[in-house]
């Protein structure tokens, strides 16, 4: 790799220079994950007290590790630096909101997206268009400002958005993922696909189900 004087290599050598940018750099995808974990808070809680109903179930979130961030650095050809890390890999910070019902998807999504200060840098709708696997859920790359002591940066954090029913099989799939090849994996993918095809009649059924629930009156 050709030293570039205006790039920090990530080097995890621990007696590296260079390992105080890399804590720095680290630094600012926790705080821009903290600050959409607050707003998906804030909106959850007024949820709760305008309508009782919690449109979001949970949200996880995590941060890469460097030593996954460089070995997809170098398995797109860039470069192992922090400035390519942060213009090229995209999900270094992420976050994943499980919904009870589709519709609330798009609302948290909308909620999100809509906020003055967050900035949507791209949006994939696995839900309307799965892949072929059948892999559901929708995708945001937002761009998030943090404010420190030496002024403001805008951070890129993934975020995921799925119902519960999307996350159980997407986790099950995931298993698939780190085996190679195995005599049962044509099976296993096809009855992955219909799963997930399942999911989605259920998800839609229980939506439906719960709107008719909502518009019952109460009698009692
Ligand atoms: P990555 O380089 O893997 O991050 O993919 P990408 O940049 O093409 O983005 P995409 O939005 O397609 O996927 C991002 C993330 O969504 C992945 O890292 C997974 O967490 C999740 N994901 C995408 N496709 C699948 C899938 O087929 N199965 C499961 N279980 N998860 C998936
Ligand atoms: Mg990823």
């Amino acid at each position: 790799m050709t030293q570039n004087s205006e790039k920090t290599e990530i080097n995890l050598d621990v007696f590296s220079k260079a390992l105080q940018p890399i804590k720095e750099f680290m630094m600012n995808y926790s705080c821009a994950m903290e600050v959409v974990k607050t707003k998906i808070d804030v909106l959850n809680k007024e949820f709760q007290v305008r309508t009782c109903r919690n449109p979001v179930e949970s949200v996880v979130s995590r941060l890469k590790e460097p030593s996954s961030i460089i070995a997809k650095l170098e398995r797109l050809g860039h470069e192992k630096t922090i400035e390519e890390a942060e213009k090229y890999i995209l999900d270094i910070a992420g976050v994943r909101i499980i919904c009870s019902f589709v519709k609330d998807i798009y609302m948290i999504a909308e909620l999100l997206m809509k906020q003055e200060d967050l900035k949507l840098l791209r949006m994939k709708d696995y839900i309307r268009n799965p892949k072929p696997n059948g892999y559901r859920s929708l995708h945001l790359i937002l761009s998030v400002p943090i404010v420190l002591s030496t002024g403001k940066k805008d951070v890129m954090v993934e975020v995921q958005i799925r119902t519960s029913a999307m996350d159980f099989w997407a986790s099950i799939e995931h298993k698939i993922t780190y085996k190679k090849d195995f005599p049962e994996k044509e099976r296993i993918t096809r009855q992955l696909r219909e799963c997930a095809e399942q999911i989605n009649t259920i998800d839609m059924r229980m939506e439906k189900i719960d709107e008719a629930i909502e518009e019952t009156p109460d009698l009692s």
